[in-house]
């Protein structure tokens, strides 16, 4: 496995591969890797001849007060699980091999400007959030010029963004989206899972049933029901979670891609029930996605 530090040497290594016909896929992280990430990297494998993992703390996504400079960083364990999990190489750049100046960074001369995907959801939480994300993205899109790119279904609103964003900017990729991996007692696994207290992570799970409770609402025989979100039953989910100890920022029921708020649940349509909240100082984020396979079929 190589660990290469710069954008020429990736782009001359995928260079060779591409000459052998081989494929690549890309794994793009935060570092600070665990089981979620090695699943993403195990789907990316069934998909390619070699696999990249990036490894970069992208200042750019962070805003003010955010925690970028706590965001917990384990470079050297990180290339060791991706050495056994037989990645091709990791691609670990430093910011200004990523941006030239730290305050080029902050302040590009280009940058994304996004449309209503970002209306709701994480978007109004974390202005500018996206934009940081895309343009990080975007460059390691051009880097590595992956055939597939493998994206953690737990930033949802992240996933269908950089979907959009491949089509058009015209990146030959194909975006896939790897299930969410939770600990035995339902909490999504996360970077961030580490800066919560021992009280707070026996409480944390709540948002994942929460999630559950919202969905069996829907559902009538186990699968989901034609009917109206009722915005009522949301509000006492709501309560009960703030009376728990979270802050909630939101939870919702937004259709895809499109990633508005749906007021009804209709055949045929993918949806996406997904909620932020903070406890303590840790932000969880969470969703279900509830695609149209998982409807009741009343023809059936
Ligand atoms: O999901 C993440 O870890 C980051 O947002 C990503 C996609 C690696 C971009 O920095």
């Amino acid at each position: 496995m190589k660990l290469l530090h710069k954008k020429n040497e990736v782009r001359q290594k995928v260079l060779e591969w591409r000459r052998k016909d081989q494929r690549v896929a890309l794994v793009p992280t935060m570092g600070a890797l665990h089981d979620g990430h090695l699943s993403l990297v195990n789907q990316a494998k069934q998909h390619a001849d070699h696999v990249v993992v990036s490894i970069f703390v992208n200042p750019t996504q962070f805003g003010p007060g955010e925690d970028f400079e706590q965001y917990p960083r384990s470079l050297g364990s990180d290339v060791e699980m991706c050495r056994q999990e037989m990645v091709s190489l990791v691609f670990a750049p430093d910011y200004s091999e990523m941006y030239g100046t730290d305050e080029q960074a902050r302040h590009p001369y280009l940058s994304f400007r996004i449309t209503k995907m970002t209306d709701h959801l994480c978007g109004p939480f974390r202005p500018g959030h996206f934009e940081g994300v895309l343009q990080v993205v975007n460059k390691l899109f051009n880097i590595v010029q992956p055939d597939v790119a493998v994206f953690g279904q737990k930033d949802i609103q992240q996933w269908y963004l950089i979907r959009q964003l491949a089509v058009e900017q015209d990146h030959p990729v194909e975006i896939l989206m790897g299930p969410t991996r939770r600990e035995p007692d339902g909490l999504a696994r996360s970077s961030r899972n580490v800066y919560l207290s021992g009280h707070e992570r026996k409480v944390a799970p709540m948002l994942f049933q929460t999630l559950q409770r919202v969905r069996t609402g829907l559902e009538k025989n186990g699968k989901l029901e034609a009917v109206p979100v009722d915005e009522t039953i949301i509000s006492q989910e709501v309560k009960r979670l703030r009376e728990n100890g979270f802050n909630v920022e939101y939870f919702s029921v937004v259709s895809t891609p499109d990633l508005q708020p749906a007021d009804a649940i209709e055949h045929g349509q993918t949806y996406i029930i997904a909620a932020a909240a903070r406890l303590g100082k840790t932000r969880l984020i969470d969703n279900l996605l509830l695609s149209h396979k998982d409807f009741l079929n009343h023809d059936a």
